[in-house]
């Protein structure tokens, strides 16, 4: 039997952390693939960075297409995918999320009737006017290989029509990606001590939705609520890059630079993330992927949002969702503080990139 030519693509930092458990099972078992980097992300910190923590080869090919405007930065994308597809004709791409690199992949590989594997598939915050919830639903109406982690992300999919044939439940690579680099990280991140931070002792903050930091009210309403928090609290806040342009552009450095207790610090890789994560008394976020590391690593997470494509977090009691208004934010904080940490995470046994492999190969 010849073997599929698989194409695996990428594009953003959280792309690229849960896909190195698929990259790393394709070396383990030396299955050759080809690597596609979209170049979305493309700073040092949100992009090099990972490669290097994770190990990753270089990318085959790189298409550099930075930022831009939401169709803009799809249509590049697009047209810069379909050469590499016409030129290569793999038989499967594998992508995984909801950006823009995903979406635009996903576009380009159907319309050349190339199978198409979707990793993260099913999942709905049911907010149409999150950029990811369209690239989501669009993907996954259009996959032929859906990868859900969970019976909820599944139901979503059944719901939408979509053949349960094409859906597989395999849990999600970030259980991989965090239970191998925890242990590295213990061991090698230096970041505590460089803070001079200590266990338990701080807040972790991320924040970068297109929903909360592009209107400036929402961003100041946000920051405010934080300087609340840091009359009681140390925060730390690896502030990601649309984030600190926002507050540059919104004038509202001055605002950020005064409150005291806040330490806002440029994003960090891979081990560092996990150590500040793991060792945050609470989290506070909007990010999709750290509300599933903190309900994995047993650490409390508010989620500055009005919903969440990751329900299962809070049923079994490791995030709130609080919004944005002062008081729900700082009720939340309370809360999660007085939580017993003994949830166990609804995410799967850390071997979904072993399970994606196993069928991609099968192609
Ligand atoms: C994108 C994804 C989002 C994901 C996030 C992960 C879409 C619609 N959004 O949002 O789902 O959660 O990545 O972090 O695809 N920038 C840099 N350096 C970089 C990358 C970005 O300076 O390496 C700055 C640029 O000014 C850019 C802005 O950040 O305009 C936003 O970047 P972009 O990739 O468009 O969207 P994200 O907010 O990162
Ligand atoms: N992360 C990181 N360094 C940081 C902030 C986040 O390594 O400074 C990691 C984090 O561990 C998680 C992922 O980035 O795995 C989440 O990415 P992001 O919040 O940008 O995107 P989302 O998950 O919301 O799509």
């Amino acid at each position: 039997m010849q073997k599929p030519q698989i194409h695996i693509v990428l594009g953003t930092r959280p792309e690229i952390i849960k896909l190195s458990p698929v990259l790393s099972e394709f070396k383990r078992r030396r299955i050759r693939y080809k690597l596609i980097h979209t170049g979305q992300h493309y700073s040092l910190n949100m992009d090099k960075i990972f490669f290097k923590d994770l190990m990753i080869p270089e990318p085959d090919y790189l298409l550099g297409v930075g930022p831009g405007p939401q169709g803009s930065q799809t249509g590049k994308i697009l047209i810069k995918i379909e050469k590499i597809f016409l030129k290569e004709r793999p038989d499967v791409v594998l992508v995984e999320g909801d950006t823009n690199s995903v979406f635009a992949t996903a576009l380009a590989a159907t319309k050349l009737k190339i199978k198409l594997a979707h990793v993260e598939a099913g999942l709905r915050s049911f907010y149409g006017e999150m950029p990811e919830e369209i690239n989501r639903i669009l993907t996954d109406h259009i996959s032929d290989y859906l990868f859900a982690p969970t019976q909820i992300s599944k139901e979503n999919l059944l719901n939408e029509g979509i053949d349960k044939s094409k859906i597989f439940v395999i849990g999600n690579t970030i259980v991989d990606a965090t239970l191998k680099n925890i242990s590295i990280a213990v061991k090698k991140s230096k970041i505590l001590s460089r803070l001079n931070v200590l266990k338990d002792n701080y807040f972790l903050l991320t924040l970068h939705r297109m929903e909360n930091v592009d209107i400036k009210e929402r961003l100041k309403d946000i920051i405010s609520s934080i300087k609340e928090l840091c009359k009681n609290y140390l925060v730390v806040f690896p502030a990601h890059p649309r984030t600190t342009k926002m507050i540059n552009e919104f004038n509202l450095t001055k605002n950020v630079k005064k409150i005291k207790n806040l330490r806002v610090i440029d994003p960090v890789g891979y081990l560092d993330f996990l150590k500040l994560e793991a060792n945050a008394r609470l989290v506070l976020t909007d990010s999709g992927g750290i509300q599933e590391e903190t309900c994995i690593l047993n650490v409390p997470c508010v989620t500055l949002r009005e919903n969440t494509e990751r329900p299962e977090t809070i049923t079994v009691g490791s995030n709130v969702i609080v919004g944005l208004k002062q008081k729900t934010i700082i009720d939340g904080v309370h809360k999660m503080l007085k939580k017993k940490r003994n949830w166990k995470h609804p995410f799967g046994d850390g071997k979904s990139g072993q399970k994606i492999v196993d069928i991609l190969i099968k192609v």
